[in-house]
């Protein structure tokens, strides 16, 4: 395994937080949620902020929180589904540490989220609209980043999260 994070990047619903867990412990090393270190640090959910802020004020938020990693001792961590659309943050991924992709259709990443009222991007009028829009769009930038990919379809969280250790021990 390279030095440095080991990042999960992936749309929203490709199990990003339960398999950073999951891996953190089977490789010894803490985790943090991207997401909910922005959440502590504002005192408020993401719902929130982006009522607040809207979302570029989310985005610079979510940035700063990423490059606050850079002096963080090495953790896997599960980052938001829109880390990658800023060329930046895509810069910081890359240099701070392995970049592991889950992929998920849209339709398999609304079933897992299900309510949608926690994701302000898909609680418009038509999730699956906006789900379909939004990974076409992204889907050229996670693989981008990518060290590694892993399709979570038709995969429960234990098996993701065995998969992704079988290739990061194996990624030199
Ligand atoms: C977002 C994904 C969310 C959260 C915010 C924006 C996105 O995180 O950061 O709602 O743009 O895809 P999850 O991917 O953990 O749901």
């Amino acid at each position: 395994m390279r030095p440095g994070h080991l990042f999960i990047v992936g749309f929203m619903g490709a199990g990003k937080s339960t398999v950073a867990r999951m891996v953190a412990e089977q490789i010894g090393l803490p985790c943090i949620d991207l997401d909910a270190e922005i959440e502590r640090h504002e005192g408020m959910p993401v719902t929130r902020i982006f009522e607040s802020v809207g979302e570029d004020g989310f985005r610079a938020r979510e940035s700063e929180a990423l490059r606050a990693l850079e002096s963080a001792p090495r953790s896997v961590v599960a980052c938001g589904g829109g880390i990658v659309i800023r060329p930046d943050n895509r810069v910081v991924l890359k240099r701070l540490g392995t970049v592991v992709y889950l992929q998920v259709t849209a339709a398999e990443a609304l079933a897992r989220v299900g309510d949608v009222s926690t994701r302000p991007l898909l609680s418009g009028p038509s999730g699956m609209l906006a789900a379909t829009s939004l990974l076409t769009a992204r889907e050229g930038l996670y693989r981008s980043v990518a060290d590694i990919e892993v399709d979570t379809v038709g995969r429960g969280p234990d098996e993701v999260a065995s998969l992704v250790v079988e290739r990061v021990r194996g990624a030199k």
